[in-house]
């Protein structure tokens, strides 16, 4: 899968790219990562991206031109990843759906994506309107901008690509799966503070334990 990352802050991805399982299905050539920094597209003298709103409003809007150009930029040279017409942008905005493990999953198939991490007030409604084709929330809270965000989608899609967990680490136990969120897990030593490991877990009667274990996944409740 490849994902290309519209943001002014490409520094910001630096670090969560380069370590764990992020940099593993990245070594194992699962998932890449290109960052185009828009800015490059404006040709605005100064290199301004952001202006005032039209009617007054706080904050700054990124204007129109450089995301349109950009996409443009794009559209020509991912068109060997393109299944069709459409050019799948993704807007990060808490205005979007709310992220769920679901949309990983459907997300994770894809070939390609791009990725638009707005920053300041928005991004000119041009942009939503005509290039965006599809809006995420990662939840109900506002952020100064869409890396964190964008950063956690690509975790997420991450670990999800063919050969990049390995089966004890398999996805398919963990919560969401079913509809059901995942149980508790224990580790030596057998007692820690006077704390106990529950007596079944190391009764090596694994029909006892597995149905334990399925006694305490609990099904996903909307919260
Ligand atoms: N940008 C700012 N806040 C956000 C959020 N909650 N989800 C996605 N993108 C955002």
């Amino acid at each position: 899968m490849h994902i290309d990352i519209l943001t002014l802050f490409p520094e910001m991805f630096e670090s969560p790219l380069s370590h764990s399982i992020v940099k593993r299905a990245i070594e194992r050539k699962k998932l890449s990562i290109e960052f185009i920094d828009f800015r490059e597209f404006t040709k605005d003298k100064h290199k301004q991206v952001d202006d005032y709103p039209f009617g007054g409003a706080p904050g700054m809007v990124i204007k129109p031109e450089p995301l349109f150009e950009a996409v443009d930029f794009l559209k020509e040279k991912r068109k060997y990843l393109l299944g069709s017409d459409e050019f799948p942008l993704i807007y990060l905005t808490p205005q979007g759906e709310s992220y769920t493990q679901q949309i990983a999953e459907e997300l994770s198939h894809k070939k390609y994506l791009a990725i638009l991490c707005g920053h300041y007030k928005d991004v000119d409604y041009r942009v939503r309107e005509h290039l965006v084709t599809r809006e995420i929330s990662i939840g109900n809270y506002v952020l100064s901008g869409g890396e964190l965000p964008a950063m956690i989608i690509i975790d997420s899609l991450a670990r999800l690509q063919e050969g990049v967990l390995s089966n004890m680490e398999s996805a398919y136990s963990d919560s969401f799966q079913d509809n059901t969120l995942d149980g508790p897990y224990y580790t030596r030593p057998r007692e820690y503070r006077g704390y106990k490991v529950p007596e079944v877990l190391l009764s090596g009667n694994h029909k006892l334990i597995e149905e334990w274990q399925k006694s305490k996944r609990k099904k996903l409740q909307k919260r």
